[in-house]
């Protein structure tokens, strides 16, 4: 059977798990796992030869000779990725380089990176017969295992702190059909608390901590690089909470490498929100001290204050010679008026990507010279509370640039002339 030659161990003890059964954490030792694809070298056009027979319209399914193989009735897929990189000079200026990409994963069909990993996890949830799948979360991956699970047919139980998560997501999983468990306390309560159940009960775990998971969000980085013509930039640039997204960077650009794909590996540069950033920290200390902290701060997707991925994610920063910084809310929430400006927009999250850019160019880590890409995580509507919140002036602190406060008029012509005269002059 396909599934039995999957070759999964844990990248603490080197344990191995087969990949019949759920997949989550390390009997032995706790540690967390990584598919081995024991990859040979690949030529470009593999990705050519689509071997759905066009039926998935996938970015992530197209890159099958660079993910696990599953069996093809247990394929869930919403059409995710192929997802577009803007190039805008104003954003470029912005962040002090000639230019500046940014890959928009809020185009996924739930609106974030989540569906990526979402199809290849509850496809091999499907494959081993699941029937409830669950997550805790700080919205998105909510988001998308609803839509997921909906898609293939199974229930869904969602784990999310209580009163913390952006209305747009907490609406798509109530809508989607999740069983919606809100807890008391942070994610890091509610992803701890859904651990220990997952043990316990038959209850399929699609958390980052899920191999499968990372495997589907490695493509956020083979398809750019395709879309780069297989030159990579000199940086890619993410936002990290729970640093699934790091780890599965990481994984990719080993096995880009691997399959001789590319020559040359990008730095992976991970910015975290300040008062959330236990792994700034830990970089900061040469990767010697790591302390988990109590998390704040506006960009609540990455509210986490004790990542489940970190061991997995400083390998990544190791293995690209990468870097971790932080930035402050305010430099979060400027950055996003200058993507939403120019007609991108994004979630708050998804702007310490650009705010952590402009930070690392001014403090000479990234060279003015460098080609850099920056991924937009989600879409400016999940988080609608954040831009009415900074453009009437409830967040953002002083100097906000870009605020635009709605106006309101009598119904006359007279006074609509008054503001069209307004407009002009401004
Ligand atoms: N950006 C957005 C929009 C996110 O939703 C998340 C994580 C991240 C960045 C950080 O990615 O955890 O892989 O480092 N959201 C998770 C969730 C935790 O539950 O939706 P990460």
């Amino acid at each position: 059977m396909l599934l039995r030659q999957i070759h999964i161990q844990c990248v603490e003890c080197g344990a191995q798990q087969s990949a019949t059964e759920p997949v989550s954490v390390c009997a032995v030792c706790g540690g967390l796992f990584e598919i081995d694809l024991r990859l040979t070298p690949l030529d470009r056009g593999a990705f050519d030869r689509d071997t759905s027979g066009g039926k998935y319209f996938s970015g992530v399914w197209r890159y099958q000779p660079l993910l696990p193989r599953l069996p093809e009735n247990s394929i869930v897929s919403r059409a995710e990725g192929r997802t577009a990189i803007y190039w805008d000079d104003r954003i470029a200026a912005y962040a002090g380089l000639p230019r500046v990409g940014l890959k928009h994963e809020g185009q996924n069909p739930t609106g974030s990176f989540k569906d990526r990993g979402m199809t290849v996890g509850v496809s091999h949830a499907k494959a081993v017969g699941a029937r409830i799948v669950a997550c805790a979360s700080t919205g998105n991956t909510s988001a998308s295992l609803a839509s997921y699970a909906a898609a293939g047919g199974m229930q869904s139980l969602v784990i999310i702190p209580e009163g913390k998560i952006a209305g747009g997501k907490l609406a798509q999983s109530i809508a989607m059909g999740a069983r919606i468990v809100q807890v008391e306390g942070d994610f890091d309560i509610a992803l701890a608390l859904l651990r220990q159940l997952t043990a316990k009960y038959p209850v399929y775990l699609v958390n980052s901590v899920n191999p499968f998971r990372l495997e589907g969000q490695k493509t956020i980085v083979i398809e750019m690089l395709e879309q780069l013509d297989w030159n990579p930039p000199d940086v890619i640039a993410l936002p990290g909470g729970n640093l699934g997204n790091t780890a599965a960077f990481g994984k990719a650009l080993h096995d880009l490498h691997a399959a001789r794909l590319i020559d040359r590996i990008p730095r992976l540069m991970t910015i975290q929100a300040e008062g959330a950033a236990p792994f700034a920290h830990y970089f900061e200390s040469g990767f010697d001290r790591y302390e988990p902290v109590k998390a704040e701060t506006v960009a609540t997707a990455i509210k986490i204050g004790d990542p489940a991925s970190m061991q997995r994610a400083r390998r990544a920063i190791q293995l690209t010679d990468g870097h971790v910084t932080s930035v402050t809310d305010d430099e979060i929430l400027a950055a996003k008026s200058w993507i939403d400006r120019a007609g991108i927009g994004c979630e708050p999250a998804s702007a310490a990507s650009l705010a952590g850019v402009r930070k690392l160019v001014a403090a000479g880590v990234i060279n003015r010279d460098a080609t850099v890409v920056g991924i937009l995580t989600g879409h400016l509507l999940k988080d609608a509370d954040a831009v009415t919140g900074y453009h009437l002036g409830e967040l953002g602190g002083a100097g906000r640039p870009n605020v635009n406060r709605p106006v309101s008029v009598e119904p006359t012509l007279d006074a609509l002339e008054r503001t069209l005269d307004d407009a002009l002059s401004s």
